[in-house]
């Protein structure tokens, strides 16, 4: 008995010297000093010792369990004074493990919006925003779209109330211009009855025409508009912002061509047009964007705000032409589908 003791302290010692991780160690413990291991096998031999020698072997017993715990409990500290020597090993200049999957993203409206938003805001341009229920005299009247005028036709809005029967029905608006006129009352209502200070401001947001859909097509879309009043502001003014940023989003070498056209809401009025190139190695071409003109004094008027005072340009562009032309989409209806391979790519 006394010689397998022996031999159980000598390989036992010689396993745990080998092995070389914490998992290792630990199945060591279970197999030496663990409730079915070897140390408590032989701790149930004791009993058929003969009588005379059971006084040495139960000591040997003892001196073997604390030899072998001591061993254990000075493995288990080497063990684990081993990981710090190992993370000085880490090198930190590798690079990491890119966590594509899975991780979202903003839409590319949402992202294209915040950009057009921070070239005007460098034009020092506030962002202003108005409620997409509205009422015609905010999407109609104020801009000089009289009763009767074709724009109002109920077949070409999203009317909330009936038109032919409720005084300022709501409708969802169906042009951003809406925010010019609330931005005007504000700041006539804050200047106590007249305006006293200029406005400078872009509002981006959603709108809704009751249009088919197809790839160039969305019954809901996202304008951004643009007011500039000021004392003397001149159409200069407006084709030099309009230049200034065509550069600044699509690059040094755009240019914008300016229609002449017709809106209620501005004389003159001209459709925008931005001379564009997706990508290096394709052809430059225009692309249209909206419409601008210099705000109409009678727009001015139903405001509250003097004419012979004030003076001041507008502009509307679609966002999604201006998504689509930036990074290539070819059909509207991608946009708004949500497929998620189609949001991965752009
Ligand atoms: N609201 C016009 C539309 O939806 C776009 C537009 C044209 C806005 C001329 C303007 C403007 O501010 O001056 O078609």
């Amino acid at each position: 008995m006394l010689d397998a003791l022996n031999e159980l302290e000598s390989k036992g010692l010689a396993e745990l010297t080998s092995a070389g991780d914490a998992a290792a160690v630990e199945a060591w413990r279970l197999s030496y000093l663990g409730n079915s291991g070897k140390l408590k096998a032989m701790m149930g031999g004791l009993k058929d010792v003969p009588k005379e020698q059971k006084p040495a072997v139960g000591a040997r017993l003892n001196t073997l369990k604390t030899t072998l715990e001591e061993a254990l409990a000075a493995k288990k500290a080497s063990v684990g004074t081993a990981a710090p020597a190992a993370a000085s090993e880490i090198d930190l200049t590798e690079p990491g493990i890119v966590q594509s999957a899975g991780v979202g993203r903003r839409h590319i409206i949402t992202r294209v919006r915040d950009e057009l938003v921070e070239v005007f805001a460098r034009m020092g341009f506030d962002v202003a925003d108005g409620p997409e229920l509205e009422d015609d005299e905010h999407n109609f009247v104020k801009l000089n779209i009289p009763d009767g005028h074709p724009a109002r036709d109920p077949i070409d809005n999203f009317y909330v109330d009936d038109p032919r029967t409720t005084p300022k029905p709501r409708m969802v608006r169906s042009q951003t211009s809406t925010v010019q006129v609330r931005v005007m009352e504000a700041a006539v209502k804050a200047g106590g009855g007249r305006l006293n200070r200029p406005i400078k401001i872009v509002a981006p947001g959603r709108v809704y025409r009751p249009d088919t859909v197809d790839a160039t097509h969305s019954f809901m879309f996202h304008q951004i508009e643009g007011l500039y009043l000021d004392r003397g502001v001149s159409m200069v003014d407006l084709k030099t912002t309009l230049l200034q940023f065509a550069k600044a989003y699509f690059g040094e070498q755009a240019e914008v061509r300016l229609r002449p056209s017709f809106f209620p809401f501005t004389e003159p009025s001209a459709e925008v047009d931005m001379k564009v190139r997706l990508r290096p190695e394709q052809p430059w071409r225009w692309m249209e964007l909206g419409g601008c003109g210099m705000v109409d004094p009678a727009v001015l008027t139903a405001c509250g705000i003097d004419p012979e005072e004030w003076t001041g340009f507008a502009f509307g562009f679609g966002i999604e032409r201006l998504a689509m032309g930036k990074y290539g989409i070819p059909d509207i209806r991608l946009l708004f589908e949500n497929d998620v391979r189609f949001l991965r790519m752009v």
